[in-house]
């Protein structure tokens, strides 16, 4: 199946009409539910910088996709009372077209460049000078006339977002004068996330049925808002006005989507790792290629949420399932894996992958 063919991808898909996906987007940090570890240093450092009239630092996001990193920039250029400019890693080909989008910023503007990881390096050293000195360097003819211009920018912020923050080189990570990593949002706080998209679009859904697409939506608000939108649908197809849980339950079975909120590629993975690996330790690239699926899509996509579950587990010597998986998917628990689990396991292995992510 395509990834992007997913009810529950996390990343950004055609139905999520740009509109409508933007009129359920918080404007303000007050209207902002979940990401506390984040919001609430935020909310002193844009205070402080408020106060004292300048520009905010540059700040990196790190987390997996669909978290409200986005989300997040605009209010920070709302709260700036400052105009926000979005762009990502792959649109910004040559240096010259981050020049372009430099030098049309205003003082206190915001930047934000989605998957910042995937800049190439000639993009990235003209951004270095700019986020430190604000200044972009030219080398003027060649030979011994050239000579070295420098044109100076207005102070701006950079607001940068990744899936991998160790994929970031180092200089660039150390020009973030704020790093946040954004986590998996709770049940309950999906649950008022989507009681508060509800009321935007002025559709009445009860207590059950938010609950039960907040359990539903991998812990992703953007897979939430989408999956809302779409018993609404239904709702209004097949139902009586109200969301109720016999049509929200209805619309998630039609679409795929059991009770953990998985879909059918996820299943087929731990399903693979189960029947043909006897539940792990596999190699990633070996998945990657048993399903069809790039290995950064199952890392950055299908992993993150089943790892989040307690479903599978990364470690040194590969991914495996864990008795939660088998009990999913209505197998049975070997003992023999059981036995492997306990002596394999370690839960500092992922302590480990993190530290990896961050420090690469
Ligand atoms: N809509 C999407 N993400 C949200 C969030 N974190 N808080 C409130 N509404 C949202």
């Amino acid at each position: 199946m395509d990834t992007y063919d997913r009810m529950t991808a996390p990343t950004r898909l055609d139905i999520d009409e740009e509109y409508s996906e933007l009129s359920l987007r918080p404007r303000r940090l007050s209207e902002y539910i979940g990401q506390k570890n984040v919001t609430e240093n935020l909310k002193v450092f844009i205070d402080a910088a408020q106060l004292r009239g300048e520009p905010l630092d540059h700040v990196l996001f790190y987390g997996p996709p669909g978290l409200g990193k986005t989300t997040l920039a605009g209010i920070i250029a709302n709260e700036m009372d400052a105009d926000l400019r979005i762009t990502s890693g792959p649109a910004i080909e040559k240096a010259g077209d981050l020049v372009a989008i430099l030098s049309n910023l205003n003082y206190k503007d915001v930047l934000f460049i989605d998957e910042i990881h995937r800049l190439n390096r000639a993009v990235e050293e003209v951004l270095y000078s700019a986020m430190e000195d604000f200044a972009i360097d030219f080398i003027v003819g060649k030979g011994p006339s050239a000579r070295s211009l420098r044109m100076s920018l207005d102070k701006f912020t950079l607001v940068g977002a990744t899936t991998r923050a160790g994929s970031l080189s180092a200089p660039l990570r150390d020009r973030f004068g704020v790093v946040s990593k954004f986590e998996m949002y709770k049940p309950e706080e999906l649950r008022l996330i989507i009681k508060r998209s509800a009321e935007t679009l002025n559709v009445q859904i009860d207590d059950e049925s938010q609950a039960e697409l907040a359990l539903r939506s991998r812990g992703t608000p953007r897979v939430a808002n989408r999956l809302l939108k779409r018993v609404r649908d239904f709702c209004q197809v097949k139902g009586s006005g109200a969301i109720n849980i016999d049509i929200t339950r209805h619309t998630l079975d039609s679409l795929g989507i059991d009770g953990l909120g998985l879909e059918a590629i996820d299943r087929a993975i731990l399903d693979l790792i189960i029947q043909r690996f006897s539940g792990g330790p596999v190699g990633i690239d070996t998945i990657a290629a048993a399903t069809g699926e790039e290995r950064v899509t199952i890392e950055d996509v299908y992993e993150p949420y089943m790892i989040q579950a307690g479903l599978l587990h990364r470690t040194q010597k590969g991914r495996i399932v864990s008795d939660k998986a088998y009990l999913h998917l209505g197998l049975p628990v070997p003992e023999s894996a059981a036995a492997f689990q306990t002596s394999i396991f370690a839960p500092e292995d992922e302590a480990a992958h993190e530290r990896e992510d961050c420090n690469e």
